[in-house]
């Protein structure tokens, strides 16, 4: 078995850009180099015309129209200009005015990139209510339902997970804040390029996406607005020359832009094929590891969830030892490192998992190159450094005897 290493199983955190999307983007970097602000001479017409068709390309994978896109630097702003600049515009009372401005809901597993404005915007006088999901990780339009006020103003609940790929229940809650009248967003950068996605069908108001993790470049993404039915209006975050239709002053990175529209166009085109043939491989790695090891979990519903990606928790291995052992494999861990320490991942956390299970967790998420020789790599590795582990784990003994390790007293002193 010969594969190349180090190898990379950590495509939810980025994924390498296509070399179609580096081809794409090449000439407007030095021929092409126009800023498409520029309406009075050929070069700006030139990078307005490759601006357009991406629009059109990023609009074409969602089913939107292309006055709807608005070009950013990714999804953590998009998160940031939909629900910001979508509370502080349909506002029930003005900042300062002493009266409850509105209410707002979300889940407590969203990522940071949603959560932080959320919180900001309480700071601002807003309120929010934070759904906690089941064990499964998933959001119903129940339990959006059963949260929703009369002054709601913003529903903001992702698509995917981002570390268990467990997928919400998105057009129903969309349906439920259009008769509701309430303004709906959804973070889909996991989503979007790996699903099929209609924002009309399947009643978004709002959405975010990212070029970085469908194989085109970083530092761009867009934020669908719709333009009827309702047309959703958002206050800027930044003002100035008022490009994307005031939404996003800026002038447009352009290479960028074609870098994102070439890879939407080339996600509609293998998507479908992509995810049936990371599917069967995220199967062979998800089930290889279940049947040969005992005392481990698949976490987030069983079904319900993305092709290309597993989150699995290990008991009795310590969860830095075991990312050790497998450092030929980039995979990412059930630990965030913060200042001071290693803390259990949240999302783990919010599904009830315990703080010793959330750290011996690895999400492993597939990308178009995996190849099974890797898959079939990534096994013998991760099923052996467990294996390797536990043979020096008293705790496992005494688990493998019949003790119950949760009812131990251990003795202080
Ligand atoms: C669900 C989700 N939302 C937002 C982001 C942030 O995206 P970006 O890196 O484009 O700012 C990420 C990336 O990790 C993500 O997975």
């Amino acid at each position: 078995m010969s594969v190349k290493l180090p190898m990379y199983l950590d495509h939810a955190a980025t994924t390498p850009c296509d070399p179609r999307v580096v081809e794409a983007m090449l000439p407007y970097f030095t021929e092409t180099f126009g800023n498409p602000g520029s309406r009075n001479h050929c070069f700006g017409w030139a990078a307005e015309e490759a601006v357009d068709q991406a629009r059109r390309q990023v609009a074409s994978l969602i089913g939107a129209d292309r006055k709807e896109v608005i070009f950013t630097s990714g999804s953590t702003e998009s998160n940031n200009l939909a629900i910001k600049g979508g509370a502080r515009m349909y506002e029930l009372a003005p900042a300062g005015s002493g009266k409850p401005r509105g209410h707002i809901i979300t889940g407590n597993i969203e990522h940071k990139a949603v959560l932080d404005p959320c919180k900001r915007l309480e700071k601002e006088g807003f309120e929010v209510t934070y759904l906690e999901p089941g064990p499964d990780g998933i959001f119903t339009a129940e339990m959006v339902k059963g949260a929703m006020r009369d002054d709601t103003i913003l529903v903001t609940i992702m698509w995917a997970n981002n570390e268990i790929g467990t997928i919400n229940e998105i057009p129903e809650i969309g349906k439920l804040c259009h008769e509701r009248k309430v303004l709906f967003h959804t973070d889909a950068t996991q989503w979007v390029g790996k699903m099929p996605t209609n924002v009309i069908e399947d009643n978004v108001d709002l959405l975010s996406l990212s070029g970085h993790k469908i194989y085109g470049p970083k530092g761009v993404g867009a934020l669908y607005v719709r333009r009827r039915k309702p047309r959703v209006r958002l206050i800027a975050l930044q003002e100035g020359g008022g490009q994307e239709r005031g939404f996003r002053s800026g002038t447009l990175n352009v290479t960028g832009i074609v870098g994102l529209g070439k890879a939407c166009e080339l996600c509609a085109q293998e998507m479908d094929a992509d995810r049936e043939r990371l599917g069967k491989l995220r199967d062979k790695l998800e089930n290889a590891i279940t049947s040969r090891l005992d005392t481990v979990q698949v976490n987030g519903h069983p079904e319900r969830r993305l092709a290309h990606m597993t989150n699995i928790s290990f008991g009795f291995v310590e969860g830095e030892s075991l990312m050790m052992a497998c450092k030929d494999i980039a995979m990412s861990s059930g630990s965030a490192c913060t200042s001071a320490s290693l803390e259990p991942s949240y999302v783990l956390k919010g599904l009830g998992i315990g703080d010793d299970l959330a750290h011996s967790s690895l999400r492993l998420s597939l990308g178009r190159w995996t190849t099974e020789e890797e898959i079939d790599f990534a096994i013998e590795t991760i099923v052996g450094a467990v294996e390797k582990l536990r043979m020096l784990s008293p705790l496992y003994d005494m688990h493998k005897e019949g003790i119950d390790i949760t009812k131990i007293e251990w003795a202080a002193h």
